[in-house]
């Protein structure tokens, strides 16, 4: 598969601490790649690289061709790589409805109003948000709140979506409706590099999976090759069973 986002020897510190070391990572056009470790890996260090938040201190990475780690955030998303945040950052006085609008009506594809506010409800409705659309997002519990970063990310038109764990926290019948809410995304073309801990999740929807370790890529490979991995089992899914880890002690 050519590959849409390409890393390579991806490099940040802070201060001593070497939060990514020598990352290389692909996603291809339409793919969707799990990426796991232990909290404080490195996964939102990733994000953060890719999208602009962080320059990498070392390593290249390219969206489609283009150099990326020069660019500032809002030209990389402009190329057509939307984010969700790990802690949900909405606009709080517009309405969820409004939220979804925003990228719309500024971002790089933009409509008129009357359009965008149909394409919101749209997105809003597929994310499960429909009935609150004109609500202020403080009447959203934390679950709602990252459906609500994932429409965002959605209304940006963006072919590859970054998401940090959108997914912690649900129950059994919630985890059922984001493995089909990513399903369909998929089957819309998106390519998607999503950070879980929501071992279930991660496992049905991923084609590939890379494992962070205190910064350094452990492993890579098919969700049975990695569920079976005893370098992974030992660096997060062992420790998560240990100490109890189900689906719902994803943070
Ligand atoms: N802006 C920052 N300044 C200093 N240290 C940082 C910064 N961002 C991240 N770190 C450190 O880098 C390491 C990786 O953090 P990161 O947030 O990428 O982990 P993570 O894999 O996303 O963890 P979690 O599962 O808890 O979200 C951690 O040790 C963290 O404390
Ligand atoms: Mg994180």
């Amino acid at each position: 598969m050519a590959s849409l986002l390409r890393g390579r020897g991806i490099t940040k510190s802070f201060g001593g601490l070497l939060a990514l070391d020598r990352v290389d990572l692909e996603v291809g056009a339409g793919e969707v790649v799990g990426l796991i470790g232990q909290n404080g890996a490195g996964k939102t260090t990733l994000i953060n690289a890719i999208t602009g938040v962080h320059r990498p201190d070392a390593g290249s990475i390219t969206f489609d061709g283009q150099e990326l780690t020069r660019l500032a955030p809002d030209r990389i998303a402009r190329l057509g790589i939307a984010r969700t945040f790990q802690i949900p950052q909405p606009f709080p006085t517009l309405t969820i409805l409004e939220n979804a609008m925003v990228a719309l009506v500024f971002g790089p594809r933009a409509s008129g109003l009357a359009e965008a506010e149909a394409r919101a409800r749209t997105i809003l409705e597929s994310v499960g948000l429909g009935g609150k659309a004109d609500l202020p997002p403080d009447h959203l519990n934390i679950v709602e709140l990252r459906k609500l970063e994932l429409a965002r990310a959605l209304a940006s038109g963006a072919r590859l979506l970054l998401l940090d764990e959108i997914n912690a926290g649900l129950t059994a019948a919630e985890i059922q409706e984001a493995i089909a809410l990513i399903e369909g995304l998929r089957r819309q073309g998106l390519a998607i590099l999503m950070v879980e801990h929501v071992m279930r999740v991660i496992l049905r929807v991923c084609e590939r999976i890379i494992v962070l370790h205190f910064g350094r890529k452990i492993a890579e490979g098919t969700p049975r090759e990695i569920a079976g991995d005893p370098a992974v089992i030992t660096a997060y899914l062992g420790a998560r069973r240990a100490a109890g880890g189900g689906d719902r002690a994803g943070r």
